[in-house]
């Protein structure tokens, strides 16, 4: 595996501060006077959803699930692997599923297809970033936050090989020639 490091800045910590409030002010208005489960997809997603759910004034609940697709590559293997599911049933619940970044969006048409299954009155998606790849699919996020260049990308929650999760903002990722 090739070794990476941040590169260029592409969204900036108070870029990330905004939107992140203004996606929970958008979700508090569609959503009032029901109850959201927001389901999170661990771990990338973890520190988007904790900034995210602190905008929500309605109601709601938080559940995980974990899945792998990638390993220390940075392009999608096709796999996708339940690694941890929800802890309860969502049947009847209005679902919020919140993802980190939507790339070829194989990850997401799986675990929609998975989730739809269990009968949630409602199942929409919510994501902080795109890639121009997700546009070829047939179920499209209601809810994006930043759409990015195809460009692999790391930090706030975002990794390269487990790595660089814990950067403040969203940087491209330099690859070191071997
Ligand atoms: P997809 O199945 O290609 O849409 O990729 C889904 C998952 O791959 C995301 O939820 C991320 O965990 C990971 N991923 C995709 N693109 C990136 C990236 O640029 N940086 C870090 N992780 C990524
Ligand atoms: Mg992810």
């Amino acid at each position: 595996m090739s070794e990476g490091r941040p590169g260029r800045v592409l969204v900036t910590e108070e870029q990330l501060t905004q939107r992140v409030r203004e996606l929970g002010e958008e979700v508090s208005a569609d959503y009032a006077d029901r109850e959201v489960l927001v389901v999170g997809v661990l771990k990338g997603a973890v520190l988007f959803i904790a900034d995210f759910i602190r905008h929500l004034t309605v109601p709601c609940e938080l559940d995980f699930m974990a899945v792998a697709s990638y390993g220390g590559q940075t392009h999608s293997s096709g796999v996708v692997r339940i690694l941890k599911d929800l802890d309860h049933p969502i049947a009847g619940k209005h679902v919020l599923l919140v993802e980190d970044i939507i790339d070829s969006g194989l990850t997401l048409s799986y675990l929609m297809r998975n989730l739809a299954s269990r009968q949630p009155a409602s199942l929409e998606i919510c994501t902080l970033l795109t890639k121009p790849g997700h546009r070829r699919l047939s179920t499209q996020p209601k809810y994006v936050g930043f759409d990015l260049p195809d460009e692999f990308v790391v930090g706030y929650g975002l990794d390269h090989a487990e790595r660089f999760r814990n950067l403040p903002h969203i940087a491209t990722l330099e690859l070191q020639d071997p």
